[in-house]
């Protein structure tokens, strides 16, 4: 486990206030030389330790949230989530930033990716219609989705959206047939550059033999580009491609780069239209464990420009306009899980902390082995630290949140944990396993506290439950 000071913020210097509703007595550290540096961090920059064994973000305690708000509970920071932002439209000046919503959405980020500039990268009409409940600009929206079901499709035609991204060849005529207006509805189309990239075999998106995009060695993505050309109500704008998740190493972006741009010439070749577009996804890592690579957005966009710059004289094309997608990487340090332990069991040599949520919250360890760090929050001793593995609630062996991870001995029921990194794919992936309801999210900013999502409770699994 990381030491306190070294990781839980810039500053730990116990300035910072011990309530939940004070203004911070410390300013919050800017995401300091995001452009340049590492920001292999878990935790949001205006993390503090704070008197008691406590942690401070934003100028709030995650001690006195978790009192205020019962656990377990969702800690986001606002401005570490605009800071990510704006690092990565800094980092790309020229390009379109697109936020992918799937990491986490409600109406507050809505606005705060608004007010940022960055579009919204969507994958289902629930998520186009929360956007849309905020006015969201439809033109800033990227319409995403393996298999789009007709009320996605609608709803993206009825709003407006930007662009529809393509990934199957069913789907053209069926989007052409919809355009409701006189303007044809432009469109990207996903292509398979066949690289492999990404944490686990599971978030692996660029390679053949998945589930999504239009493989360009197999002729597919030829195939769709053809007949895309072909329907008049729909305007192909450029093309997409997404290589998978936690991408710690820029080189694989570089190499898409190579392989889409060289199908952009071949589509120029064949078809005598130069496409001015091209979006490269998201997948870019963030920190879980304190060390973890995390290339920050400048390092990204520094291969990616390059590569494109290079790829594009080589076959004389004009340089297309640029869009990528980063989800995680704007998401993740920003939030915090706070459990409250119910157990603590010792057993076959191992010491189990189990807390009130698991993978009905958080399902990354058990769908991808994703591992976390954990810190009691709340209660200091001076108990020895011990390796042990955090469980959840939940009925599934593999109901593990943390594994081998390090928490004084003296760790008991109705101590609080602290989970960093947990703002992307969890609380947007929680789940109603076991009813034990979702867990609240609550924006921290300036010292103060606000509910962003109110907890599920009995009464709302209750209601839906509509038949006998
Ligand atoms: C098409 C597309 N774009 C962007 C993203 C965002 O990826 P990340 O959150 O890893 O940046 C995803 C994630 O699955 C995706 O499928």
């Amino acid at each position: 486990m990381e030491q306190a000071g070294a990781t839980a913020g810039a500053t730990g210097d116990g300035a910072v206030p011990a309530t939940a509703e004070t203004t911070a007595k410390t300013t919050t550290e800017p995401l300091l030389g995001i452009g340049e540096l590492s920001t292999a961090t878990v935790w949001p920059a205006s993390a503090v330790v704070a008197p008691g064994g406590d942690i401070a973000v934003a100028g709030v305690s995650l001690a006195e949230l978790a009192e205020r708000y019962g656990t377990p509970a969702y800690v986001l920071d606002e401005d570490e989530v605009r800071a990510r932002a704006r690092a990565w439209r800094r980092a790309l000046p020229d390009a379109e930033v697109v936020y992918a919503a799937k990491a986490f959405l409600c109406r507050a980020v809505v606005d705060w990716v608004e007010e940022e500039g960055l579009g919204l990268d969507v994958c289902s009409a629930g998520e186009l219609e929360l956007a849309a409940t905020r006015g969201f600009p439809a033109d800033r929206i990227v319409l995403h989705g393996n298999a789009k079901s007709p009320q996605d499709l609608r709803t993206a035609l009825r709003l407006g959206v930007g662009r529809i991204v393509v990934d199957s060849a069913c789907e053209i005529a069926r989007i052409a047939a919809q355009v409701p207006g006189p303007d044809p509805q432009r469109v990207l189309v996903r292509v398979l550059p066949g690289i492999e990239a990404g944490a686990h075999a599971k978030v692996r998106t660029g390679a053949e033999g998945q589930k999504f995009g239009l493989s360009i060695a197999d002729g597919d993505a030829a195939d769709a580009v053809a007949r895309i050309l072909g329907q008049s109500p729909l305007e192909l704008a450029g093309l997409h491609c997404h290589l998978g998740s936690q991408i710690t190493d820029a080189e694989p972006y570089a190499e898409a780069v190579r392989r889409v741009v060289a199908f952009l010439a071949d589509i120029r070749d064949r078809h005598g239209v130069t496409l001015p577009e091209l979006d490269l996804g998201g997948g870019f890592a963030v920190a879980y464990l304190p060390g973890d690579p995390a290339p920050a957005p400048g390092v990204y966009a520094r291969s990616i420009t390059e590569a494109l710059a290079e790829a594009c004289a080589r076959y004389g094309l004009p340089l297309p306009r640029l869009t990528v997608e980063p989800g995680r990487s704007i998401m993740a340090q920003a939030g915090i899980a706070l459990y409250r332990v119910l157990a603590v069991k010792r057993t076959g040599g191992r010491v189990f902390v189990a807390v009130d949520g698991g993978m009905s919250d958080n399902p990354r360890p058990a769908l991808y082995g994703a591992r976390y760090t954990v810190r009691r929050v709340g209660r200091a001793s001076a108990a020895p630290m011990r390796t042990a593995t955090v469980v959840g609630r939940h009925c599934e062996a593999g109901d593990v949140l943390a594994e081998a991870v390090e928490l004084p001995e003296d760790i008991r029921a109705g101590d609080v944990l602290a989970v960093p990194a947990s703002g992307a794919y969890q609380v947007s992936m929680a789940s109603g396993y076991n009813m034990t309801g979702r867990p609240p999210v609550i924006a921290v900013s300036a010292g103060r506290s606000r509910l962003l999502i109110r907890r599920e409770t009995f009464e709302d699994l209750r209601q839906r439950d509509v038949g006998l």
